[in-house]
């Protein structure tokens, strides 16, 4: 049987995650959380107190790092150096800085190659991220591009910490906006993605929706 490679992409809360393991589960596939790496590296330039200016040294940090990258969509764990590192990369801290750690040429080459190996070494894998289905998996069988009123995304994200909905919202703006002006990769629809608006769909709908389009590819 061949490869199946789906690639998830879009801005920060337009459910990028719940429906990327949720359709993982369903393909019995593998799932790629590429924004986990980018907050395990973060973490680790915070954790060394590296200036959030200096791309070289950040990129030694990058270097000398062991990620471990877990790919169980009901289970994904992320450890740095050998440590579960699961609950700090999602912590302020590292959601503040990490678009500019993203922002480091050397620092998304190092990554989009250890991404391309987990990708070419799985059978079925759902990965999710900002460039998946443009820079890192562009022979994907599936690009989905999730969006979602900047609201709504908001209304989300609030929901899941306990920052207030201004707050998350001003961030997610900061984020969104670093992530789709920054020189190398930046988040971009593919050209042949499908694009999904997920305001108004429930979780269950839009997973409805990803397996019906995966029918018609596989
Ligand atoms: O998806 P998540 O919000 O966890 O991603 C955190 C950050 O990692 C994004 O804001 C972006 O700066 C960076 N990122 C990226 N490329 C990816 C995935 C994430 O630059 N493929």
């Amino acid at each position: 049987s061949r490869q199946l490679v789906v690639a998830v992409d879009g801005p920060s809360g337009s459910g990028k995650s719940t429906i990327s393991r949720r359709v993982a589960q369903a393909l019995d596939a593998r799932y790629l959380d590429t924004g986990a790496m980018y907050r395990a590296v973060t973490f680790a330039v915070l954790r060394d107190g590296v200036d959030l200016r200096d791309a070289d040294k950040i990129t030694a940090v990058a270097e000398g790092l062991r990620l471990g990258i877990g790919t169980d969509p009901l289970d994904p764990h992320i450890s740095v150096d050998g440590i579960a590192a699961d609950r700090e990369i999602r912590g302020p801290e590292v959601t503040r800085a990490v678009s500019a750690v993203s922002a480091v040429p050397a620092v998304r080459a190092l990554l989009v190659a250890q991404q391309r190996a987990i990708i070419a070494a799985s059978v079925r894998i759902v990965v999710e991220g900002r460039d998946i289905g443009t820079v890192v998996a562009p022979d994907a069988d599936l690009k989905v591009y999730l969006t979602a009123s900047a609201d709504e995304r908001a209304r989300r994200r609030s929901s899941e910490n306990a920052a207030s909905h201004a707050a998350t919202a001003a961030d997610l703006a900061r984020r969104d906006r670093l992530d789709s002006t920054r020189a190398a990769d930046p988040l971009r629809r593919a050209d042949d993605a499908v694009v999904l608006d997920t305001t108004a769909l429930g979780i269950d709908e839009v997973v409805e929706r990803l397996q019906r389009m995966l029918e018609k590819v596989t």
